[in-house]
């Protein structure tokens, strides 16, 4: 613990201080210094309690941070419920399988009880992420605060904004990420958050039973993998959970990378990215026996920052909702 708390606090001034210029305006660190002294330690402390209760909740936080930034900004908009007649972010195909919306209740309702109104429900999604990440032996890293809510939130427009398993890395490079400001380095570094937590069998079972309509599995999965694979998840199944980084899914370290270098990636968007000699040199580099984790958990610890800085409300913008399940 101590070694990473040395390293998180280099990291976070060396992050501090480039971030200084790059942040957002009206996003900085420790913006609650004044108005709630105490927000990420209640957060922190409340992550502390549920994730040892329940460790398995790390993963769909870490990953609601990201179906919220990727749709239309970091706004806190996967949170809200739909209304009559419009559904909302929540009720898209990719959002289904997410969890954990009970534990972001929970914690803004402890800020509300010291802060009312003042902690934004986009901000507490940024700080749970990069809490569930630390509590998981992650690295920790300085969160820039002071986003505002959104108060729209559209069916279409997550299924219109969150790649999909199925594509390959570069398609979603270029459909998802470069449009978003983030290039092949985020891309390859945050998808080592698939070190944590867990799929669906429906999330891939084409890959295993009718790869590209030809009845067969993906040539490209590793051959002894498969089976393993067709034991857990019959045809049909969309119940089943499956580790995507066998063996350590709930810590947080770089043997997500092992798997990708292996053929044993679950997704066709994670496989892919062996195919660019890029993408390739990173996950080879940390696929080594022991990795590089110093230089992965600096590299995702910025570009969590960078992902969390996306198209933010600041100032007068939004509103601090009172609930993060409806708008005020
Ligand atoms: C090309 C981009 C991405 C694609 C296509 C993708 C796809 C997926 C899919 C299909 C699942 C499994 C859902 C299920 O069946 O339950 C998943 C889970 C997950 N994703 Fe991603 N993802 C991407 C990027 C990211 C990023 C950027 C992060 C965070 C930095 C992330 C974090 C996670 C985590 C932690 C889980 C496990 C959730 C759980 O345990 O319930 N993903 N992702």
């Amino acid at each position: 613990m101590s070694y990473r708390l040395l390293f998180g606090f280099v990291l976070s001034l060396v992050l501090q201080f480039s971030l200084v210029l790059s942040n957002p305006p009206g996003l900085n660190i420790g913006f609650y210094q004044y108005t709630c002294p105490k927000a990420e330690v209640i957060v922190r402390d409340e992550m502390t309690k549920i994730i040892s209760r329940v460790p398995s909740l790390a993963g769909p936080l870490l990953r609601m941070h990201f179906h919220d930034c990727f749709v239309n900004g970091c706004d806190g908009s996967i949170l809200l419920d739909s209304t009559p007649g419009s559904p909302s972010e929540k009720e898209s195909i990719p959002n289904l399988s997410l969890r954990g919306f009970g534990t972001i209740d929970r914690v803004k309702a402890k800020l509300e009880q010291a802060c009312p109104g003042v902690v934004s429900c986009a901000d507490i999604l940024a700080l749970v992420a990069r809490d569930v990440v630390f509590l998981t032996k992650g690295p920790h890293w300085e969160v820039p605060t002071g986003r505002r809510d959104g108060t729209r939130s559209v069916k279409d427009d997550a299924v219109n904004n969150l790649p999909p398993p199925f594509f390959d890395a570069t398609r979603n490079l270029y459909q998802f990420f470069i449009p978003k400001g983030l290039d092949a380095k985020d891309q390859v570094v945050l998808l080592g958050g698939h070190t944590l937590g867990t799929s669906h069998c429906s999330s891939f079972a084409s890959r295993l039973y009718n790869f590209s309509g030809t009845m067969m599995a993906d040539p490209t999965l590793d051959k002894y993998y498969v089976p393993r694979l067709k034991s857990k998840c019959q045809p049909g199944d969309k119940t089943t959970l499956v580790e995507m980084d066998p063996g350590s899914f709930r810590t947080f370290d770089t043997s997500y990378y092992r798997h990708i270098a292996r053929g044993r990636a679950l997704f066709t968007s994670d496989e892919t990215l062996m195919l660019d000699p890029f993408t390739r040199g990173y996950i080879l580099r940390q696929a080594g026996v022991a990795g590089y984790p110093a230089e992965f958990f600096a590299d995702f610890a910025a570009s969590m920052v960078k992902m969390g800085n996306m198209q933010v409300l600041t100032g007068a913008q939004g509103e601090i909702r009172k609930h993060c399940a409806f708008v005020n």
